[in-house]
């Protein structure tokens, strides 16, 4: 059992446009973010993962970099971020930034200089094809809408974006590239930040033939099969690792979409020499998605829930760590998605989910407003929605696969990427405390009753009760360190599993449903006398009995010496 700093920790995600905007023009900048550092220090996280911040279009608020050396003009200047590293230090917060690599803006000088000509030292940064008879090099699909290739008159040529068409993908082959990009996280690391978060990592290698791929029933080819874990990927990991990351003590995590047990293995396994940790998606899309991928207005089913995330648990034991979340900048909220954000039981609920996931096996990451049980949101129109991918999908999906635009509606709702993106609420003040000026996206209308400035000193809020199992994984190394043990698998409102270090035994239960309903204690269990470390209802009294009777998103955790 390697002890190690990163498992050990709390991360927190910070959106920045969305967090806190210090100059009214309705953006959230780096100087809004120093000015919550304060507020992070009480929450007791321990290290930030800052979204993008460098300069940027802005056409996927960031995820498209112009430059990977500079701020964004809207978030503020170089001499704010190093005030921000400076600040988060002193607090003892560490901060990790995130890497997009696998693209860059079609506004990057690379970019720029590559699309002028065949001979151009940087023509080979990206991926170009010569098109089949008048037509695309292949049927690809981007992930935001629309074909994956787009056409430059200048050379004749076609390059490939997985995402936007302002995003197009750099080619990993070529180790000029390689060696911009290490150049480029060394200048990061020798600055002092303490990491990276690396966007979709799992796609910077493509497989070399570009043929069609699968339809599906939809209207462009898949291009999965073909990127994601692709014949270089971990090559090119291992060396970013040997030329950069080995020689810091930091921490990494990549976003690997698509990822398998045995592939997370090989990315992140204690012998990989990749990196430390990988964000897998299974228990978020994939128990939803049906005819249109991800769009859909599906509930998910605990047992499948339990079932995806007992096999990551299981699977990655003794080998690799997992990353423990709800939710991050391209999901819904956890309490809308998971809990239960009618009024009655917003709070109850939200407080379970933290339980549920703060006891796992791993490092948790709370995305920014979730320690509030802040909500997705339902704006009327279109019009509101700032998001590509939803406004892409939009247009795909009503004009030309026939989904009723109702329907859509429903399914922005659900899954949308804006659910995430709404102002983080401080106050009942106007914009939620969030902007004096005009706020890019709307505030979600519920701020007057879900706010930070109502949560931080009420020992009964959702905020209280996420700083307390903080605080607990600080004071109890089986939440960090112990063995991971489902209990009931079938049953359909419980969460219920076992940690174990030494002789300790920690029993975490979770009602997921708004029903009353009963849980049996393990036999081993029974008659122990265990110690109640956290509940979100009061008057727990009956811990060491038979039979627990659960409230509605009761959720308990036990510590059995
Ligand atoms: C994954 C990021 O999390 C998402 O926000 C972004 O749009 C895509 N990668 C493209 O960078």
């Amino acid at each position: 059992m390697d002890k190690l700093w990163w498992k050990e920790c709390v991360v927190y995600q910070i959106y920045p446009r969305s967090f806190k905007d210090s100059n009214g023009d309705g953006i959230g900048d780096i100087k809004g973010i120093i000015s919550k550092l304060d507020y992070l220090t009480d929450l007791g996280i321990d290290v930030i993962w800052l979204s993008p911040v460098y300069q940027s279009p802005n056409e996927d608020n960031g995820y498209d970099i112009s430059d990977y050396q500079e701020i964004m003009d809207d978030f503020g200047t170089m001499d704010d971020f190093d005030m921000l590293l400076t600040e988060a230090h002193k607090r003892g917060l560490k901060i990790i930034m995130d890497l997009v690599v696998n693209h860059t803006s079609d506004e990057h000088k690379w970019f720029i200089e590559s699309k002028k000509s065949l001979d151009n030292p940087f023509r080979d940064y990206y991926i170009w094809r010569k098109g089949k008879n008048g037509e695309m090099p292949n049927n690809w699909g981007s992930w935001f809408g629309g074909n994956a290739w787009e056409y430059d008159s200048t050379t004749d040529m076609y390059y490939l974006h997985i995402f936007a068409k302002k995003q197009p993908d750099l080619n990993w082959d070529n180790p000029k590239v390689r060696n911009d990009i290490y150049d480029m996280m060394t200048w990061w690391l020798d600055k002092g930040i303490d990491g990276f978060r690396m966007d979709v990592i799992s796609l910077i290698s493509k497989k070399p033939d570009f043929p069609d791929g699968e339809t599906h029933g939809g209207l462009y080819g898949d291009l999965a099969p073909f990127c994601i874990h692709g014949p270089n990927v971990h090559n090119y990991l291992r060396e970013m690792n040997q030329k950069v990351l080995s020689h810091y003590n930091i921490m990494t995590v990549g976003e690997a979409t698509g990822v398998t047990i045995d592939e997370a293995i090989k990315y992140a396994g204690y012998e990989s020499k990749e990196l430390n940790m990988v964000f897998q998606f299974e228990h978020l899309e994939n128990l939803i998605s049906g005819e249109y991928g991800k769009w859909s207005d599906k509930h998910f089913s605990l047992v499948d829930l339990k079932k995806v995330m007992n096999k990551w648990q299981k699977g990655l034991e003794g080998k690799a760590w997992n990353c423990l979340f709800w939710s991050n900048h391209d999901q819904p909220m956890a309490v809308s998605r998971f809990g239960n954000d009618s009024e009655k039981y917003r709070e109850i609920s939200a407080k379970m989910l933290g339980t549920c996931m703060h006891m796992l096996k791993g490092t948790p990451y709370i995305y920014q407003g979730e320690e509030l049980g802040m909500t997705n949101v339902k704006f009327d129109s279109l019009d509101d929605y700032r998001d590509l991918e939803t406004i892409n999908k939009y247009h795909e999906l009503v004009n030309q696969r026939g989904v009723k635009p109702e329907k859509m509606m429903e399914y922005i709702y659900h899954v949308g990427r804006d659910n995430a993106r709404t102002p983080m609420q401080w106050d009942d003040s106007e914009n939620a405390g969030f902007s004096l000026g005009t706020p890019w996206i709307k505030v979600n209308e519920n701020y007057k009753i879900i706010n930070a400035k109502m949560q931080v000193n009420n020992p009964d809020s959702v905020y209280s009760y996420y700083k307390k199992l903080i605080e607990l994984r600080k004071k109890y190394e089986i939440i960090v360190y112990g063995d991971y043990e489902l209990l009931l698998p079938d049953d359909k409102n419980i969460y219920a599993y076992l940690r174990m270090l030494g002789s300790q035994i920690l029993l975490i239960i979770c009602n997921f449903s708004e029903d009353e309903t009963e849980f049996i204690m393990p036999n081993n269990l029974i008659g122990k006398k265990g110690e109640l470390l956290i509940s979100n209802y009061k008057n727990d009294t009956d811990i060491d009995k038979m039979r627990l009777k659960l409230r509605p998103y009761e959720s308990r955790v036990i510590l059995f010496q």
